[in-house]
C-alpha cells in the first residue's frame, strides 16, 4: 500500500480563527446588526430575504403562512439591522442521526442559511452561527447536520463532510437482471394516505439501520407525494411499492419520468426521487421494475450512496454507470465523548485525541477513546494525547465513510507518536458506506 501523503502539522492558529466582527470597515456605511429569534409576524421579512439570496422568487407571504406552522418547533433566527429589516436567516430543526452500529444521537439540521448580497463578507453568517451553536449545546444536541450549497463556507465552523452522494444512471436496453426469480410483487399505486403511511413506515425501519440517514419532519411526506406549496412545483410523479410473499410492503420508488424519442424509439428517462428496500429481494425487484418499464431507455437517481449494489443485479455489469460523486451531509461534533462512544468500530483498539474546536473551553478536548467489538466508551481525559487533529476532519471521518488521513490533509494534524493517524484511520473507517437519503 503506498504510504499516506505528509500531513501539515496543525496549530492553534491554524484552526482558530479570531474574527473581527465589526461592521462598516471597507464599506459605506456601518450598521449594527442584531441576531435574535424571529416572531411569526416577521417571517415575510425572513422568507423575503432567505429567497432573494437563494436567487428564487416565490410568492412571499404565500410561503411565509405556509411555513409557520411546520417551522413552530425549529429555531428560527435572524439578523437585524437597526431599522428592522432582515439581512440574515438561519434555523435550526430537531432530528437524530444514525450512527455506525444502529446507535442514534440527537441532532440539530440547520437550514436556510442566508446573508443579504448587500450585506455578506461582514461577519454576519459568523456571528449566526456562534448564536445556534450555543442554542444546539443548550438544548444537548450531540452532533449538527448541513447540507452545504458551496464547498467552502461550512469546515470554519467545525462541520465535515462525511457521506458522499452520487448519480447512477442505467442503460436498461443493453442489461438485463442476474439471477434469482423475482420474490413478492410490484404495485404501482396512488400516493394517498394509506400509501403515505406505508411507505412512512418503510422508511422509519429503514433509517435506523442507516448510518448517516436521519429522522424526517412528519409534513415531508405530504410534499413527496404532491401537497401543493408555494415554495415551487409540486410533485407529479409515480408511486411503486414492493410487498413481500405476506403482502406487508417492504419497499418503495418515488419517480418520474422525461418522455423522449429518437428516430421514432422511444427512449424516456425515469428520474428516481427516491428508492428504500428493507430486503435484497424488495432492493432488486424495485430497480428491475424501473429498468424494464415500458418505453424507458435510462435510468437516472441523484443523491445516492456511491457504493450503491445495482451494477452487481445486472447481466452487464457496465450497464450502472456513476458520476457527480460529492459531498452530501456534513457532521459537526458538539459533545466529542459522547458522539464517540454513541457509534460501534470495527476494531478493538484504545488512543487518546486531542479535538481542536474553537468553541470549546480553552480551545481543545482532549478525549479518550477505547473501543471494542461489542461497544466503546469515550471520555474527556488529561492524558497526553497520540493525534492532534481538527474537530472539522473528526466530523467527516465520524460516519465511517470519509477517511481520516485524508480528512485531514486541508487542516493538518499533529501525530504524537508514531502511526497514530494511521492507528486512528483504521479505527474509524467501516465497512459499510454512510449515506444520507433526506436532503433539507
Ligand atoms: C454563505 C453566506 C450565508 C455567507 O454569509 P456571510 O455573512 O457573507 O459570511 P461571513 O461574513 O460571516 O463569513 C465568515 C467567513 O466565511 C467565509 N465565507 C462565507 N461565505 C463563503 C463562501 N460562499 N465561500 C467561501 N468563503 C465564504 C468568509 O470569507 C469569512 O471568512 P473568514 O472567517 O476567513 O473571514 C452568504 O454568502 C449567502 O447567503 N450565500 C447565498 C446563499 C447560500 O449559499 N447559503 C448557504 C446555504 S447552505
Amino acid at each position: 500500500m503506498p504510504s499516506p501523503p505528509r500531513v501539515a502539522p496543525i496549530s492553534p492558529s491554524d484552526t482558530i480563527i479570531n474574527v473581527d466582527t465589526g461592521y462598516g470597515s471597507g464599506y459605506r456605511r456601518a450598521v449594527t446588526i442584531d441576531i435574535r429569534r424571529v416572531h411569526e409576524d416577521e417571517l415575510p421579512a425572513y422568507v423575503e430575504t432567505l429567497t432573494t439570496s437563494f436567487l428564487e422568487r416565490p410568492d412571499v407571504d404565500k410561503v411565509a403562512a405556509e411555513v409557520a406552522p411546520l417551522w413552530r418547533n425549529d429555531r428560527v433566527w435572524a439578523a437585524f439591522e437597526e431599522d428592522g429589516r432582515v439581512r440574515g436567516t438561519f434555523r435550526s430543526w430537531a432530528t437524530e442521526l444514525t450512527v455506525p452500529g444502529g446507535g442514534r444521537l440527537p441532532a440539530a439540521g440547520v437550514a436556510g442559511v442566508t446573508v443579504m448580497p448587500t450585506h455578506r463578507r461582514r461577519g454576519i453568517l459568523r456571528r449566526m452561527v456562534g448564536a445556534e451553536h450555543r442554542a444546539i449545546r443548550e438544548h444537548g444536541d450531540a452532533v449538527g447536520l448541513l447540507y452545504a450549497s458551496e464547498f467552502p463556507i461550512y469546515g470554519r465552523f467545525g462541520y465535515g463532510p462525511a457521506t458522499r452522494v452520487a448519480t447512477w444512471t442505467l442503460d436498461a436496453l443493453v442489461t438485463g437482471f442476474a439471477g434469482r426469480e423475482l420474490v413478492g410483487s410490484v404495485d404501482v399505486v396512488k400516493p394517498d394516505d394509506a400509501a403515505r403511511e406505508a411507505i412512512k413506515l418503510v422508511f422509519e425501519a429503514w433509517r435506523l439501520r442507516q448510518p448517516g440517514e436521519i429522522r424526517r419532519r412528519d409534513y415531508r411526506w405530504a410534499y413527496d407525494l404532491g401537497r401543493e406549496s408555494a415554495f415551487g412545483e409540486r410533485w407529479k410523479g409515480f408511486l411503486a411499492l414492493h410487498r413481500d410473499a405476506s403482502g406487508a410492503v417492504d419497499g418503495y420508488v418515488r419517480y418520474r419520468t422525461e418522455e423522449k424519442w429518437e428516430r421514432r424509439q422511444a427512449r424516456a428517462i425515469a428520474h428516481v426521487d427516491e428508492l428504500h428496500a428493507l430486503t435484497h429481494e424488495a432492493y432488486v425487484a424495485l430497480w428491475r421494475f424501473l429498468a424494464e418499464l415500458d418505453l424507458v431507455a435510462t435510468v437516472k437517481a441523484e443523491g445516492r450512496s456511491p457504493a450503491e449494489r445495482l451494477p452487481w443485479l445486472l447481466t452487464n455489469f457496465r450497464a450502472a454507470s456513476v458520476s457527480d460523486v460529492g459531498d452530501g451531509l456534513w457532521v459537526r461534533l458538539f459533545d466529542v465523548p459522547r458522539a464517540l462512544a454513541a457509534r460501534r468500530y470495527d476494531h478493538e483498539a484504545e488512543i487518546v485525541l486531542e479535538v481542536v474546536d474553537d468553541e470549546a473551553p480553552g480551545g481543545r478536548v482532549c478525549v479518550e477513546l477505547a473501543t471494542g467489538l461489542d461497544g466503546a466508551s469515550c471520555r474527556v481525559t488529561e492524558r497526553s494525547p497520540d493525534l492532534t487533529l481538527g474537530v472539522a476532519s473528526l466530523g467527516a471521518a465520524y460516519l465511517g465513510g470519509i477517511r481520516l488521513r485524508d480528512a485531514v490533509l486541508a487542516t493538518g494534524a499533529d501525530e504524537h507518536r508514531p502511526r497514530a493517524l494511521a492507528d486512528a484511520d483504521r479505527i474509524f473507517r467501516t465497512l459499510d458506506e454512510p449515506w444520507c437519503s433526506t436532503f433539507f
